[in-house]
């Protein structure tokens, strides 16, 4: 059943043999070797039409090899066509995915502005299922387009409908690009909601939306609950604010599964830093601290929904950061999940305490490999700037697994080490563990450091996405402004990887 998708009016997706007779643009490709994509009939009538070749009326119209680079061509019995740059090489499906993002905002800045929502195909000359895969994924995700709050109407969405026209047949490549991409755009969608409407509960009751006609089973645990059951962490966290904590667990139990895959989310809806405030600056983006479990939600509805046979346990940790008079404290001393106590060093280190409660449940579900996303430390940032994440892991062979899902995915991540004397640096004069070390260097290894305290024995990965997460910057590629659904791509590809 398909995934309800919080985001309305996304382009619908199909996979076609040849051009479709309605189609309102035709983008082809332009490398090495010439234009790829326009097929002998369509040549013929150009050539008719124009007096000279598709190549030459290009070439005139200073169309380039460049990659992801566009130029628009007159119409062609009333459909418009576009070259986009493929590069030197053949691109690989990552460049595919950016490029046919590049593309699809090309046509939308040169559409005239109340036009009817617009049919695209896509002709690039492709073959291969990961190639019609990633231009399906660039082309639906690179022109979200998140349309905020208003009195007005919503605008009518740009595009109808795209088409990826390929040789290749197989009538599950639609269905699953549809499924991927629709899950990034409701992990976009979640973070750009502002927090005053997505804060835990109504974000849990999301959730439960976006997976209800899916194979996912979810549960929701309330604030009563989660203090019933000990789960200080996330009660301690969410106490300065009025909006309470929630735990959401998803299970996914495919028939045929031979491993089983856990996954947590970093559910912070906004993070003022508590008591321990931010400075303003530092606290506009801070919508976007729900950004990985986002990404678990939106991945696991899309694992359901392409049938993918590995057991999934999902949770997405849940709470508002906020100072008031009933705000957890600096001193504080919280147990976690199972008894563990840990003393808060600072307010703002909220995103550990949550996760550590989540991820000290999990263990009980008796996963092959918890793997957790979180905007966990500003460190990151430092570290590895704004496009790349970081890979924190209990050992070389899990790191390789999820690297090696990476590579699949496009998405970048670089391996941080969590040395010794960083973990030793946790230790407490009034707890099991102090939330932060005494040093304000590698801030990230120490944030780690403290999670795999909840995580013993296990195979287990943290992925750092404080850089990716959120996009301040116009579009590129398939990234646009705001929440990118980062994690998402590598989440899905990993449990198809374990199945
Ligand atoms: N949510 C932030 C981390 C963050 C910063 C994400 C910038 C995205 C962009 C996290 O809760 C936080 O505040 N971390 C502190 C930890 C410190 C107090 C030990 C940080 O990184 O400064
Ligand atoms: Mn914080
Ligand atoms: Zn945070």
């Amino acid at each position: 059943m398909p995934l309800s998708q919080p985001a309305p009016n996304q382009p619908t997706l199909s996979v076609l043999a040849k051009p479709a007779r309605d189609l309102d643009w035709l983008i082809l490709g332009l490398g090495d070797d010439g234009i790829v994509g326009l097929d002998a009939a369509r040549s013929r009538t150009f050539k008719k039409t124009f007096g000279q070749t598709v190549d030459a009326l290009a070439a005139d119209l200073g169309a380039r090899t460049e990659r992801g680079r566009t130029t628009g061509l007159p119409s062609l019995d009333g459909c418009r066509l576009l070259i986009v740059g493929l590069g030197t090489e053949d691109p690989t499906p990552e460049q595919l995915r950016r490029l046919s993002g590049d593309a699809i905002r090309a046509v939308g800045s040169l559409r005239a502005e109340q036009a009817e929502p617009a049919k695209i195909g896509f002709s690039l000359g492709v073959s291969e299922p990961e190639q019609v895969l990633a231009i399906a994924e660039g082309a639906l995700i690179g022109g979200y387009n998140y349309t905020g709050v208003s009195a007005k109407d919503a605008p009518t969405a740009p595009v109808a409908e795209i088409a990826v026209i390929t040789s290749l047949r197989d009538a599950s490549l639609a269905r699953v690009a549809q499924a991927r991409a629709t899950a990034i755009v409701a992990a976009r969608e979640w973070i750009n909601i502002p927090p005053n409407f997505l804060y835990p509960e109504t974000f849990a009751q999301a959730a439960k939306d976006y997976l209800a006609k899916t194979k996912v089973k979810v549960e929701v645990l309330d604030d009563e609950e989660l203090a019933k059951l000990g789960y200080g962490g996330l009660t301690g966290v969410g106490a300065g604010s009025a909006r309470k904590p929630r735990l959401v667990r998803m299970t996914y139990r495919p028939r045929g599964a031979k491993q089983h895959l856990a996954l947590i989310g970093k559910g912070i809806t906004f993070d003022s830093g508590g008591l321990n405030i931010k400075p303003g600056n530092s606290m506009l983006t801070m919508k976007s601290d729900m950004s990985g479990a986002a990404a678990v939600i939106a991945a696991v509805g899309a694992i359901a929904e392409c049938g993918i046979t590995t057991d999934v346990t999902a949770y997405a940790a849940m709470a508002e950061n906020l100072p008031s008079s009933t705000a957890y404290r600096p001193s504080d001393v919280l147990s976690i999940y199972g008894g563990t106590t840990v003393e808060n060093m600072n307010s703002d280190a909220e995103g550990r305490l949550v996760m550590a409660d989540a991820l000290a449940r999990s263990v009980e579900d008796k996963p092959d490999l918890i793997v957790d996303i979180a905007t966990l430390t500003g460190a990151c940032l430092v570290a590895l700037g704004l496009r790349t994440a970081g890979l924190l892991s209990s050992d070389e062979a899990t790191s390789q697994r999820v690297l090696d899902a990476a590579e699949t995915s496009g998405e970048g991540f670089w391996p941080l080490p969590i040395p010794e004397e960083i973990a030793e640096d946790l230790e407490s004069k009034v707890a099991d563990l102090r939330s932060t070390g005494g040093s304000r260097y590698a801030g990230t290894s120490a944030a780690a450091a403290f999670l795999q305290r909840f995580v013993p024995d296990q195979n287990w990965a943290h992925l750092d996405i404080a850089g990716p997460a959120f996009h301040e910057g116009s579009a590129y590629g398939y990234v646009t402004p705001g929440g990118t659904g980062f994690g998402v791509r590598t989440l899905i590809d990993l449990a198809q990887s374990m199945s």
